[in-house]
């Protein structure tokens, strides 16, 4: 995830508009900053790495002066955060300059390709990849709208961009796909950005753009295309014209993308997060890499904390049922009482959204000097688990804010279910077309968590409006505990409120003692585990008031009554089940602390990142 900008106006210096834009992009990526205009035909950039501030300060952003230019704010995903992987990205001799957000997934073949036709590629980026394709059609002679239509056809993934082009200084190129981009129109000036916020201090007149949508904009022009089968064709004025809407937004609302706090902006940003994970690992080399020596492997750890810890749990499960393989999954600062059993070409997959957390770290440490294999599992490119692993599986999360972990949780579990199936097909558990199908399913976690949120958000703050609980038992089997272990997670962290998971197997072994009349007991019924309808009816008999969340596809022996509630879920199997049944619990949690007066995004005693032993 990163922020693009571009702003183009019939006179004046843009320049301090697009670095007012991208102050309100910075919650996109923080990781570098960068800035190209267009002056008179000449494309100047200035990059580096680091925060906006800092950059700005660095490299005198303010002293730019041009009426057309593009920026972009960077959360790194091909290539370390650093001055040269930067935004905006150049083609061979600079005369096309551009901004990227998005994940470009045949990335290593269209690298390839380039380089073998001489391009001189500077940055580890998918992004210039894109510059150097607009090069070849502009050089083969085509309007540069048709080289930017050839070259996005030849891009699998995700992107929003912004492009300025030297030889047609009032101009913006842009383009999206499965990657937020709006269009802006003020009074003699235009805008391209991505999201509303960043662009406010210059209009609140605003059209989204859909996938496959891509264009031109001038300070007093719009053209609109859009890509299909057989080419691409122009959108009528009329058609753009009626999508643009004018937005009631005030700024402080705006900064948080129009919600009221970061922690549900980013439940509700999970489907755009699993679809840039989904597009950054599933053909990934490195996945493949990494799962070849987890089968090779004597012994496998998987080490994390918090919710980390419970993403290790949902890969332990997977990469036993999918591969056959055993591993050992252990909450980082547990992590000395197993040392001595770690030895000589064992994996280590340490999970950590910050890469960044102390115990984690010292585990990894700890099990590399005794000649183990580390696997890093984060979001952060360049954080120090990065740096520190022998290879590294990136979760393109973005940036997540909020202290509750709520988007990397799902972009983690699909990373990790992704290498499961890696495994699985190194070991012959199934075969590459198998391997494929299960691949495939994931494709659709986006939709399933959208439709998810949708469905949990009137549940979920209904009974978050039930007062008077007091402590609460969240159970689970199989697939489902994990994911019980992190609803009960979020649910203490941010409501304040006693919340235990257990799986659902162990309530007669003692914690059944508990319940009474109206103790409420939430169970997470995965496809994996249909007697937990007999979990949930030993609860009821007690008194307990039970709520069964359920893929709405999975067959259970149980019906709604006066003790037990049925809330249905969006099905498709196992293997997307955690993006059905996790969000319910991340609202639940959000609108109880909400409803109590809580700061969801700063609950006492919590830090974002546990630096400390
Ligand atoms: O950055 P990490 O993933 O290593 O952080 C580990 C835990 O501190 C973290 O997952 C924590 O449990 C969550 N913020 C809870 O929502």
């Amino acid at each position: 995830m990163c922020g693009i900008i571009g702003v183009t106006a019939r006179d004046g210096n843009v320049v301090p508009l697009v670095l007012e834009g991208l102050e309100r992009l910075e919650y996109r990526g923080y990781d570098s900053v960068g800035v190209a205009v267009n002056a008179g035909g000449r494309i100047l950039v200035r990059k580096a790495s680091g925060k906006l501030a800092d950059v700005r300060r660095r490299l005198a952003l303010d002293s730019l002066v041009g009426s057309t230019a593009i920026g972009h704010t960077r959360w790194a995903t091909h290539g370390a955060p650093n001055d040269v992987n930067a935004h905006p990205h150049e083609d061979c001799d600079g005369s096309i300059a551009l901004v990227h957000n998005g994940v470009i997934r045949n990335y290593a073949s269209l690298r390839e390709e380039l380089a073998s036709r001489g391009h001189r590629l500077r940055s580890e980026t998918d992004t210039e990849l894109i510059a150097h394709l607009i090069e070849e059609g502009v050089k083969a002679g085509l309007p540069v709208i048709e080289a930017l239509a050839g070259a996005i056809s030849r891009l699998d993934g995700s992107y929003a961009l912004a492009i300025l082009v030297a030889g047609e200084p009032g101009r913006i190129y842009f383009a999206r796909m499965r990657s937020p981009l709006i269009l802006g129109f003020g009074e003699g000036v235009n805008a391209v950005a991505s999201d509303i916020p960043a662009l406010l201090h210059l209009t609140r007149r605003i059209m989204t753009l859909e996938d496959g949508e891509f264009g031109w904009i001038s300070p007093d022009r719009v053209e609109i295309y859009r890509l299909g089968a057989g080419g691409y064709e122009r959108l009528k004025a009329i058609e753009v014209q009626a999508r643009v809407k004018t937005v009631e937004w005030t700024l402080e609302k705006a900064s948080k993308g129009g919600y009221p706090h970061f922690m549900i902006k980013e439940i509700y940003e999970q489907p755009q997060a699993l679809q840039d994970t989904y597009n950054g690992a599933v053909e990934a080399p490195e996945v493949s890499r990494a799962a070849r020596l987890i089968v090779e492997a004597p012994r496998v750890y998987v080490v994390g904390a918090g919710t980390s810890y419970h993403a290790g749990l949902v890969f332990s499960y997977y990469l036993s049922r999918l591969a056959g393989v055993a591993s050992i999954p252990l909450i980082s600062s547990e992590f000395k009482f197993y040392e001595s059993t770690v030895g000589e070409g064992d994996v280590v997959v340490a999970v950590s959204q910050s890469g960044e957390t102390y115990d984690t770290l010292e585990a990894v440490r700890a099990y590399k000097a005794r000649g183990a294999v580390v696997i890093g599992v984060t979001n952060v490119v360049g954080s120090a688990l990065d740096r520190l692993g022998d290879l590294t599986l990136y979760i393109r999360a973005g940036p997540e804010i909020g202290v509750a972990a709520t988007k990397t949780f799902t972009s983690q579990v699909m990373v990790l279910q992704l290498l499961a199936i890696r495994a699985a097909e190194a070991r012959g558990a199934l075969d590459p077309s198998e391997a494929r199908e299960k691949a495939g399913i994931l494709a659709a976690a986006p939709q399933v968590a959208s439709e998810a949120i949708r469905s949990s958000e009137p549940l979920a703050k209904l009974l978050a409006s039930r007062g008077n609980w007091r402590s609460i038992y969240v159970l689970g089997r199989g697939l489902g505990y994990p994911i019980a272990k992190e609803g009960a997670l979020k649910i203490k962290e941010i409501a304040y409120l006693h919340a235990e998971a257990y799986p659902a197997g162990e309530s007669k072994h003692g914690p059944i003692a508990l319940v009474e009349d109206g103790f409420p007991v939430f169970l997470v019924a995965t496809s994996d585990s249909p007697e937990i309808a007999g979990n949930a009816l030993e609860m009821a008999a007690r008194g307990a008031d039970v709520m069964v969340l359920k893929p709405s596809d999975m067959e259970l022996d149980l019906k709604s009554s006066e003790r037990i509630r049925i809330l249905s879920m969006p099905g498709g199997g196992l293997l997307l089940e955690p993006y059905s049944l996790t969000p319910f619990f991340q609202l639940l949690a959000y609108y109880k602390a909400v409803q109590s007066g809580y700061d969801p995004d700063k609950p006492r005693n919590l830090a974002k990142t546990v630096t400390v032993e």
